[in-house]
């Protein structure tokens, strides 16, 4: 099969398409043929080993100290159950299932192995793969942020969302919207448009102005781009208020209960995939390039198999 493999740490030229072995499904496992991956900010951070101090120590650890140990990077998926192994109860050959791989990556390839047990589920009846595919990073991450601030246990909660329109702010302004919340988004003036088609009314353009000293009070201030520290958004808070960042040490966790609430939502309408550009395979590195820019709105979809009859 074709795979983009990360040959060593580097700039996105370091990523090449090479041919590879296709794996075999163990017992529990299903095999996979991806129609679609996504390029996003943890997988130019893991190819650039573009983390600060003590940090990078730590992903040399567990990634690997020449190179990644994993040498096909990409965690989210979109695609077609080929094969299953002998125990697999779940799914069938032909069903169309989504999903995420955490530090197993293994995406950006033709085909992987995951087992039934895993991160995925059926996948969206009204999605394309590459809907699928673009939901499941941002999705994740801001489902387990927001709950871990207690979005859920508050009325109306007024959430401040800063870096509102990248793949986690996007997804924040959706799951903030789904528990009621009134939510105020720190953008640039380019990404104004896209907040406000995502329904935001209340605007902080941080070009134009300092949103820190903004008076109003909020119950959750998100960092959804890791740009700013506590300290600075305290003032920010009502008494019960939570600050959360991505920026910090506290790492999303992935789990099947946060992708069934991207199915369910997007199967109702509730939640849309932001897709600000889509690659081909072969272009892996131009994707990588425009993904470290830091730029893109929303998600950056890496298309590997375009034959199949997509559902929408
Ligand atoms: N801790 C965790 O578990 C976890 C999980 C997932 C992601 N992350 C981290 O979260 C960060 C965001 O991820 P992502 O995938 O959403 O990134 P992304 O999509 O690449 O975010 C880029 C977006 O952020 C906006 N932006 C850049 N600087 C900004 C600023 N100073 N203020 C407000 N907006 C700004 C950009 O728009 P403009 O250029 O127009 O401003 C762009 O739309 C990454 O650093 C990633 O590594 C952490």
């Amino acid at each position: 099969m074709k795979a983009i493999i990360c040959t060593q740490y580097g700039p996105p030229e370091v990523l090449q398409l090479q041919t590879v072995s296709t794996p075999t499904p163990r017992n529990h496992e299903v095999l996979v043929k991806i129609h679609a991956t996504a390029v996003n900010s943890g997988d130019v951070r893991i190819r650039g080993l573009a983390v600060e101090g003590m940090m990078k120590w730590l992903m040399l650890l567990v990634m690997g100290w020449k190179g990644p140990r994993k040498k096909i990077l990409g965690n989210v998926f979109s695609g077609e159950v080929v094969a299953t192994g002998i125990a697999v109860t779940k799914y069938k050959k032909g069903d169309n299932v989504f999903g995420m791989t955490g530090f197993s990556m293994g995406t950006y390839a033709e085909y992987m192995c995951i087992a039934e047990t895993k991160n995925l589920l059926l996948k969206p009846n009204n999605a394309s793969h590459a809907e699928a595919a673009a939901n499941v990073f941002g999705g994740q991450t801001a489902i387990h942020f927001l709950l871990k601030a207690g979005i859920q246990k508050r009325t109306s909660p007024k959430v401040l969302i800063i870096g509102a329109t990248g793949a986690v702010g996007t997804a924040a302004i959706q799951i903030a919207k789904h528990f009621n919340a009134e939510i105020t988004a720190v953008c640039s003036s380019n990404g104004l448009a896209l907040v406000q088609q995502l329904g935001v009314e209340k605007v902080i353009l941080y070009d134009k102005e300092n949103f820190t000293a903004c008076t109003e009070k909020f119950d959750i201030v998100f960092d959804a781009v890791g740009k700013t520290n506590k300290k600075q958004c305290q003032p920010l808070l009502l008494p019960n208020g939570m600050y959360k960042t991505v920026g910090g040490w506290e790492v999303a966790t992935e789990t099947i209960a946060q992708l069934q609430l991207l199915k369910d939502l997007f199967e109702q309408d509730a939640y849309h995939a932001v897709i600000d550009k889509v690659y081909n395979m072969e272009d892996v590195v131009a994707a990588h390039q425009y993904v470290d820019s830091g730029r893109k709105k929303g998600n950056v979809v890496l298309l590997i198999h375009q034959d199949s009859t997509e559902k929408k």
